[in-house]
């Protein structure tokens, strides 16, 4: 029957409990590769060490700038950070749009862009000519040797402005900045956007020695023992490391549990075979796995009466916001059908806005589910670290995906639960954005070469 065969098509994206945990502990064994030096250049999950070494305790305080680049919105702050019994943290911003030309043109003219967005608004402040330290918040992988280093390793997300990777992107930035001779700035902390949600978080909770993004791609950081991160001298204390675990399966882990429909996405994307457990999890290609899947239900004759329309046939209509949308539990049926008009889908039935809120919600449920068992990996690790029988943890969260989408977070604390029922986990969602924890970094940096000089 068509019940039959779509249950069929649809139970390829079914994860069982032993797959999850599957999952699980490979991303644990994956973690060790991408720490031990040995290993390391093998690995996909490239462990990042980011030169933090404390989460906030409070004492931090100054005026900052900060960037915000690499996730839905690029954004310029001005923070201002008061410590001791008043403690807290003003924060001025504004979001400029990056053109499509400045993402896939020359590196040059993304930081000229850039570097223009910081005069605007520093004269929107009425601080033209003001020199503060920098925070930079660059939600990409970078290799660093110091805070105030970051090497892109490579785009992702989409991006790719030429001349960039392998290169030191505050040295692009300062390049830029004479480029214009108009300021200077200070840049001391590139910050990894995962590493400034938990800081953002752990200025409100000590326990917070995790970050997450669900964004439009996905990433964890956590707070791992220096003498794990094998490539960074020295043994004592803690270091936070950025996972970057959207590479996750490009070496072929996750090739059990991929579909078709991932590996068509996976093949249009800007960056084949990479990021590929980002590529089942995050906002920027879940819609693409459900329009591909609507593909195949049309094409077998099992939907839209098996009418392929070309605009089912284009790339990138379904935005996340859709999927959030079509899964409110408050939406009729009769409005996914005005949805997917919308969508320009004209010629749904009612059996037709069934089967597509059915896909929605089994591609959103195994991305909830496959971050969970990443996570799982992640507060376990700490826990085994520690060697503690019980680790008590919160993790700060932030991402239009994890916020927006009305079940991708319950399913997602469920299965870490599940999976790691030996930490009990917290989730702080962060409202602040990463802009406020990379100021915080910064003004410790400050402090610190302050003190030294
Ligand atoms: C924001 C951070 O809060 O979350 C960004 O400040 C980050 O830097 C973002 O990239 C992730 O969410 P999204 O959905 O915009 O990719
Ligand atoms: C991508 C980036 C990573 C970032 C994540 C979330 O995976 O490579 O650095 O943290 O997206 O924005």
């Amino acid at each position: 029957t068509q019940h039959a065969e779509r249950q069929r098509i649809l139970d390829a994206l079914r994860l069982s409990r032993e797959q999850l945990m599957e999952v699980k502990i490979r991303m644990g064994n994956e973690m060790n590769r991408g720490l031990a030096k040995e290993s390391h250049d093998q690995a996909a999950v490239k462990m990042l060490p980011t030169y933090v070494r404390s989460t906030p305790d409070g004492t931090e305080r100054g005026d900052f700038l900060a960037l915000d680049l690499g996730g839905t919105n690029f954004r310029v702050l001005l923070v201002r950070v008061r410590s001791g019994k008043k403690r807290s943290v003003e924060m001025h911003n504004k979001i400029y749009t990056i053109p499509q030309e400045a993402i896939q043109g020359t590196g040059e003219e993304l930081f000229d862009h850039i570097v223009h967005c910081i005069a605007d608004f520093l004269e929107y402040m009425g601080m033209k000519g003001a020199s503060l330290p920098l925070g930079f918040t660059f939600s990409f992988p970078c290799h660093q040797n110091r805070l105030d280093q970051g090497i892109l390793l490579k785009w992702t997300k989409g991006f790719k402005a030429t001349g960039c990777e392998g290169e030191d992107v505050v040295t692009l930035l300062k390049d830029a900045i004479h480029r214009r001779e108009e300021f200077d700035l200070d840049v001391v902390a590139v910050v990894n956007d995962t590493v400034g949600t938990m800081m953002t978080c752990g200025y409100e909770d000590p326990l917070c020695e995790v970050g997450l993004i669900v964004g439009t791609g996905t990433n964890a950081c956590y707070m791992e023992e220096m003498q794990n991160v094998e490539l960074v001298d020295g043994d004592e204390g803690r270091m936070c490391v950025n996972m970057e675990w959207g590479a996750f399966g490009d070496h072929g882990e996750l090739d059990d549990f991929c579909t078709d429909f991932d590996r068509a996405v996976d093949d249009r994307s800007t960056n084949p075979g990479k990021q590929r457990y980002e590529k089942m999890i995050s906002g920027m290609y879940l819609g693409e796995i459900v329009r591909n899947v609507l593909l195949e239900f049309t094409a077998k004759g099992l939907l839209f009466r098996g009418k392929l329309s070309e605009r089912l046939k284009t790339r990138g209509i379904f935005e996340t916001k859709f999927l959030s949308q079509i899964e409110s539990d408050r939406l009729a049926l009769r409005q996914v059908r005005s949805i997917l008009q919308h969508l320009g889908l004209t010629s749904s039935t009612c059996d037709d806005s069934i089967l597509v809120k059915e896909v929605c919600s089994v591609v959103a449920r195994r991305a909830a589910q496959l971050c969970g068992a990443g996570l799982a990996a992640v507060v376990d690790k700490i826990r085994q670290n520690r060697n503690l029988d019980k680790l008590k943890i919160t993790v700060g969260v932030d991402g239009t995906l994890y916020k927006l989408h009305p079940h991708f977070s319950s399913i997602m604390h469920e299965t870490v639960r599940d999976l790691s029922p030996l930490c009990e986990v917290t989730f702080l969602q962060s409202e602040d954005g990463s802009g406020k924890g990379a100021a915080l970094i910064t003004a410790v940096a400050c402090r610190i070469r302050d003190a030294g000089q």
